[in-house]
């Protein structure tokens, strides 16, 4: 049994510009920027002079890898904007405002952060954020348009409450998102041109109108490999059971039941490169549900229960060559013995086993310790960490399989 060290964010040692515009989202940078530096990226912090009358040079200078640049002409540099642009790996400009997406889509150099712009090869990431007038104008949508057509990578704002009480589209990317789309960028591809469906979360199975047979599945795992298989380039469906949020670039298929998530891949399938199960599939549901509510005084109901279809034995039967299938095995004992019979069963091409009886492994909780099993291979086992870190060594391994 080999252990293998965590693996390292692909933004660690990387340079990223991060340019911060005149919004009342700029708060929101000075998140983003901490959760670069965490991750290991070499964060350049240029404020536009707007920005400043949001947030004070002293925040982001004190966060980030060097102080604060806002000036063309007061840097000890004398030419700071190409010195930027050529030490970068990513210029991110979060959040980037209609004035600035303006100025950027039609060269216009008026200040060091739109200099940088322009100066740069390196790739660029705008975040947009704006009151919903402003986002929905369509001369701020031709500006996306034409920087989409160059090549920049846009995180689309989300819908929600926006300064002044009003709501609607135009609020800044949470920073996960943001985060997740600079890993994408700067990650390695090797799921580029490769579609990866993961199921996540666990199945509900009702008895009446409101009461369900449920697990304790967070749907947390899954998450993070439908997060992880976006970053390295993949086309990503989420097959969920949960509402956690979605990761930037996933596209979601929302199921309750075994049957629902059965018939969800059923159709998808055949277009599948890599299957992960990473949902808790019900093994027995009610054999019928009742129509309305059960009520109380009506007795204690007898619940009959049939088992459900094994969603994952099927996917295997039915494989075809090349694809690869991955199942999970959430156990209290005998850990490989079962997690093996499994991988036999089902004819998998891996499958990562869990002692959820440890503590911190598994259901609900943001870490896992994994072994991961493959037919003929020795067994590889992952200590405590966190679910990303799970998600990328499994990943690894599935991109190892495509080859
Ligand atoms: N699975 C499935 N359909 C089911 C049950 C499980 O597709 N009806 C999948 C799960 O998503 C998981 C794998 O099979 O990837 C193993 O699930 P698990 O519950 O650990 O194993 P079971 O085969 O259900 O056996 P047992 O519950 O007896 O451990």
């Amino acid at each position: 049994m080999t252990a293998t060290p965590d693996t390292v964010s692909p933004v660690a040692g990387k340079t990223i510009v991060l340019g911060v515009c005149g919004g009342i989202a700029a708060y929101k940078a000075v998140e983003v920027c901490r959760r670069l530096v965490d991750a290991g990226a070499h964060v350049v912090p240029v404020m536009t002079k707007g920005a400043e009358h949001f947030i004070g040079r002293t925040t982001l200078s004190a966060l980030a890898s060097e102080p604060v640049q806002s000036s063309l002409w007061d840097e000890e540099s004398p030419i700071p904007h190409t010195r930027l642009g050529q030490s970068a790996d990513l210029v991110l400009v979060a959040p980037a405002t209609a004035r600035l997406l303006g100025a950027y889509a039609h060269g216009l150099s008026t200040d060091l952060l739109t200099n940088v712009l322009i100066a740069t090869r390196a790739p660029v990431m705008v975040c947009p954020a704006m009151h919903t007038e402003m986002w929905e104008h369509p001369s701020v949508q031709d500006n996306i348009a034409l920087l989409r057509r160059r090549g920049v990578h846009v995180v689309e704002p989300e819908s929600g409450r926006l300064a002044g009480g009003d709501s609607g589209k135009g609020r800044l990317a949470g920073p996960d998102s943001i985060v997740t789309a600079v890993e994408s960028v700067l990650g390695p591809r090797d799921l580029e041109g490769r579609h990866v469906v993961v199921t996540a979360g666990g199945t509900r199975e009702p008895i009446d109108a409101v009461r369900v047979i449920a697990n304790r599945s967070s749907g947390k795992q899954g998450y993070a490999v439908a997060a992880e298989a976006v970053r390295r380039g993949a086309r990503v469906t989420l097959v969920t059971t949960v509402e956690l949020p979605l990761p930037h670039g996933v596209q979601p298929v929302c199921v309750e039941t075994a049957a629902q998530m059965q018939r969800a891949l059923d159709g998808l399938k055949d277009s599948a490169d890599v299957i992960v199960m990473a949902a808790a599939v019900a093994d027995f549901r009610p054999v019928a549900c009742a129509p309305g509510k059960i009520k109380k005084n009506d007795g204690v109901p007898e619940v009959h229960l049939e088992p459900t279809p094994d969603i994952l034995a099927g996917l295997g039967a039915a494989k075809r060559p090349g694809q690869i299938l991955v199942g999970f095995a959430a156990e209290t004992a005998d850990l490989v013995a079962n997690a093996q019979s499994k991988l036999e069963r089902k004819n998998l091409d891996l499958i990562v086993a869990n002692d959820v009886s440890q503590p911190g492994v598994g259901f609900q909780h943001d870490t896992n310790a994994v072994t991961f099993l493959r037919p003929g291979e020795a067994l590889e086992s992952h200590p405590l960490s966190d679910k990303r870190d799970v998600a990328r060594a499994l990943l690894d391994i599935v991109v190892g399989l495509l080859g």
